[in-house]
């Protein structure tokens, strides 16, 4: 059965909250929270459920977005040979790149309908270690360009932040010395 989810918004202070380390072995009932979240992802993908719905298409979503204080996250996109599909559980960034990057467009967010313009400075590369709870394996992934900067938005949520946190309110527009815009 298909758990009903509801995205809570930047407006609500919990969102500020730090989430808290989950505990492991998984319990079934964490388990399920991020099979509803990944498949929510996957449904809000779909044009006509989304519009039925009226809820947007989101790639990644941290549990603190439906209002679970825990340090987990789902992430879903791509197809075929390039689908990139994760429950990840108390992840840690173990490694950042010198090098930066940010999207020319900008982030969006399930959590966030006030637009914010401007380059939301990321790493380039980094490396993740956590529990990922859709293979049972702990993994270690090293991520470049898009796929670290989504790692970096979800986890971000797991310390109270937003990508708008991420963009210099004096300097919006403003690359970095070593900063590709992708
Ligand atoms: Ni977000």
């Amino acid at each position: 059965m298909l758990m009903k989810l509801r995205i809570i918004k930047d407006s609500n202070p919990i969102m500020k909250k730090k989430s808290i380390p989950v505990e492991l072995p998984l319990s079934k009932e964490d388990k399920e929270t991020l099979d509803a979240m990944l498949e929510y992802l996957k449904l809000s993908q779909d044009e006509d459920y989304s519009a039925k719905h009226n809820i947007r298409p989101g790639i990644g979503m941290a549990a603190i977005q439906i209002g679970l204080l825990k340090r987990m996250f789902v992430i879903y996109y791509g197809e075929g040979d390039d689908l990139v599909q994760y429950q990840l559980v108390n992840p840690k960034i173990i490694e950042y790149s010198v090098r930066r990057c940010a999207l020319k467009d900008g982030e969006g967010c399930l959590s966030v309908d006030d637009e914010h313009k401007g380059y939301a400075h990321r790493y380039y590369k980094i490396k993740m270690q956590a529990y990922d709870a859709l293979t049972d394996r702990d993994v270690t992934i090293t991520a470049r360009g898009f796929d670290a900067i989504v790692l970096q938005h979800e986890y971000d949520h797991l310390d109270g932040l937003f990508f708008y946190d991420r963009i210099d309110k004096n300097k919006p527009n403003t690359q970095l010395m070593n900063e590709e815009l992708i």
